[in-house]
């Protein structure tokens, strides 16, 4: 099953991830990213998520299989 989270040491807070998938992404006070923890383990690869990651310009989303 895919995992995902965002790099806080890269995310800059572009946001684009939230526009691609809004029920994954969410930004803290600070305008960065993360993954709440109810969302991190996806049952699969969506389309949703593939754009988010394709989309990020800073590499910062981290998807691994467990
Ligand atoms: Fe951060 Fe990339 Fe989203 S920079 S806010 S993870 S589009």
């Amino acid at each position: 099953m895919p995992h995902v989270r965002v790099d806080p040491g890269k995310c800059q807070g572009h946001a684009r991830c939230l526009v691609f998938a809004p029920e994954i992404f969410d930004l803290d006070d600070e305008g960065y990213s993360f993954v709440p923890e109810e969302h991190r383990h996806r049952e699969q690869m969506t389309e949703d998520l593939r754009l988010a990651v394709a989309n990020c310009p800073e590499r910062a989303i981290v998807v691994k299989e467990d």
